[in-house]
């Protein structure tokens, strides 16, 4: 009975353990491909660059970010989803003067919400199972940065230009992310 009990613990622990294990790996995977589809879409929005460099602004994307700082895997959900969220609100916004392929936008704008959605999930799940000390300056960094970019593309009333200006700039994120998510591995 005792010994059967020792090994269902153990058989209990060594899944849970594969379970953690294969999230990992699963949720790094899965962020990289998303980032890299939305690269792709994001590519595919043409712009009209050597016009623009009149344009060009410092966005000043947080250093931590931008020197890929090592983060815990929670902080790393936090931010990853944060980056998301704020990517698609901004691609939400009005396009219409920079002649973008619509449905090239729409698919961006589906997969961000669909990996925002689904680190959500992760993010309560996390939240309510651990006691974790949240790295909130990056979080407060990263806010005040994708504000920054809303700030831009406002005062430039959402010239073709501004858009090409932070598409590039958004570009550079996913470059960023993925390096952060790396960090998920075993
Ligand atoms: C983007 O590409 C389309 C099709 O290739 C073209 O018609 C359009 O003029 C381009 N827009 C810009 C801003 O270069
Ligand atoms: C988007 O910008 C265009 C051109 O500046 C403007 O005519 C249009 O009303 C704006 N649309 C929205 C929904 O703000
Ligand atoms: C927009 O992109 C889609 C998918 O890539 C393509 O099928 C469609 O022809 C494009 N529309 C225009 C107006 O270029
Ligand atoms: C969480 O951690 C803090 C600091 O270590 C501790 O004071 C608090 O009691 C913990 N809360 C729970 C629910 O474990
Ligand atoms: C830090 O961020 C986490 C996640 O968003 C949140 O739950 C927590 O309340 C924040 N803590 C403080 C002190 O703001």
């Amino acid at each position: 009975m005792t010994s059967r009990c020792i090994l269902q613990t153990t058989l209990l622990l060594y899944f849970s353990t594969m379970a953690l294990a294969m999230s990992n790996d699963l949720l790094r995977s899965q962020l990289s491909s998303s980032s890299l589809e939305c690269q792709e879409l994001l590519l595919q929005l043409n712009g009209t660059t050597e016009y623009c460099l009149k344009d060009r602004i410092n966005f000043e994307i947080p250093e931590e970010i931008e020197k890929s700082r090592q983060f815990q895997k929670e902080d790393i959900i936090l931010i990853t989803h944060e980056m998301f969220q704020k990517i698609f609100d901004i691609f939400r916004r009005n396009i219409s003067r920079t002649g973008w392929n619509e449905t090239t936008v729409e698919n961006l704008l589906v997969k961000l919400h669909w990996q925002k959605e689904h680190l959500e999930i992760i993010l309560e799940d996390v939240k309510e199972k651990e006691n974790f000390t949240w790295d909130n300056r990056t979080l407060l960094h990263l806010k005040k940065y994708y504000l920054r970019i809303v700030q831009y593309l406002k005062a430039k009333e959402y010239s073709i230009c501004a858009w090409t200006i932070v598409q590039a700039e958004i570009c550079r994120n996913f470059f960023f992310l993925n390096i952060l998510t790396d960090y998920l591995q075993n």
